[in-house]
């Protein structure tokens, strides 16, 4: 049995890591941490783990957390993880990030657009980014992932194969993306009520801190700087994530939609996580919503000049703890799919 941590287990992803790990046969939670002022039940803290999972929640030990694990799983804001992994894996220890600490390869990147110093270049050059679809190989051999922001998932999950089947000489990429509220972290229930109910609204207009995260994807995958414009808005429900993407060509494009569909299927057919709609249907949030799919939809414009991708995840799962876990199975040689259906 592969020993387990979770650090951060009273969020909303390191909630969704307690859920999904509880069903895994193959790993056994051996270790819950967050911020608390007295260590505290699991099942106090969530009383439907009662008689499911008896475990202490306390503040981040790291004498008892190198002792009780092999793997953690970080679901912690940017800046804690940095000033943990590096001690976890010193001692040959296993990290899976789902903070933005070891995403972006260029440092400079990191500093400015989280406004914090990078402390950690040596273990940032080691770092895997985690899209298990995209990376799976590199996956395998890595002791620490940077799992990937939730936008980013869908982003360049969508685009990836227009990328390596070269459809079109892409001169512009425009993401509207729309969120529930989930993907911010916990909220109280008070700032729901002033902010998002029957409210629709855009927040961090080209300036959200995933934007950089999808340009250095799409850069590594295309090779050549592509130009991307990210709009990113708040819906007035908890989970699941659509981003409407729009890929402009600068020439007429000659391929049928169902010859686009058919490459996007064989780009995606070792993926058991991966769901191409057919021609003229597109997903919707509720079908992805407490799954670790990520449904995409296609089809060309009227005038052949753009691209139109729809695609649909659950932020806390596929864009968080469902792909962490995803990455876990990787690395052990567990069944992709394992806890996870
Ligand atoms: N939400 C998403 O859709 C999503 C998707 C992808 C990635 N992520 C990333 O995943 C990470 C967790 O996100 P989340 O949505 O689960 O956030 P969250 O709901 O705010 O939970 C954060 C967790 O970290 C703990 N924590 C906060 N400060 C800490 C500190 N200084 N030391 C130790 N523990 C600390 C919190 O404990 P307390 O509750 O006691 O404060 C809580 O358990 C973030 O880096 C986020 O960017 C989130």
């Amino acid at each position: 049995m592969l020993r387990v941590g979770v650090i951060g287990a009273t969020g909303y992803t390191g909630e969704e890591l307690i859920k999904i790990l509880l069903r895994h046969p193959r790993i056994k939670i051996s270790y819950l941490s967050a911020k608390v002022e007295k260590p505290k039940e699991i099942s106090e803290i969530f009383p439907y783990l009662k008689k499911k999972l008896l475990l202490l929640c306390d503040n981040f030990n790291i004498d008892r957390a190198l002792e009780l694990c092999d793997l953690f799983f970080l679901a912690v804001p940017h800046t804690v993880s940095i000033q943990i992994t590096p001690i976890l894996l010193e001692n040959k220890k296993y990290v899976i990030d789902l903070s933005a600490d070891y995403r972006l390869k260029d440092k400079s990147l990191y500093e400015l657009w989280y406004e914090t110093k990078h402390t950690d270049h040596q273990n940032l050059r080691r770092s895997v980014y985690g899209l298990s679809e995209i990376h799976r190989d590199k996956i395998k051999k890595t002791r620490l992932v940077a799992n990937p922001g939730c936008y980013p998932t869908v982003a360049v999950l969508s685009i990836a194969p227009l990328l390596k089947y070269k459809i079109c000489k892409i001169q512009y990429i425009y993401i509207d993306a729309k969120s529930g509220y989930s993907g911010a972290g916990r909220i109280s229930d008070e700032q729901f009520y002033r902010d998002l109910k029957d409210n629709f609204k855009a927040y961090n207009v080209d300036s959200h801190r995933h934007l950089p995260e999808i340009l250095e994807q799409i850069l590594s995958l295309a090779e050549r700087k592509i130009n991307i414009v990210f709009t990113p808005h708040l819906l007035p429900i908890e989970r699941g994530i659509l981003e409407t993407i729009y890929v402009n060509s600068n020439h007429k494009l000659k391929i049928r939609n169902s010859e686009l569909i058919g490459l996007y299927r064989e780009f995606y057919k070792d993926s058991p996580f991966v769901r191409i709609k057919e021609d003229n249907h597109f997903p919707q949030i509720k079908d992805v919503v407490l799954t670790n799919f990520c449904d995409i939809g296609i089809k060309i414009s009227e005038d052949r000049k753009t691209i139109i991708l729809i695609s649909c995840i659950d932020n806390l799962l596929k864009g968080a703890s469902g792909q962490a876990v995803q990455n876990m199975n990787i690395i052990f040689d567990f069944e992709e799919t394992e806890a996870l259906l």
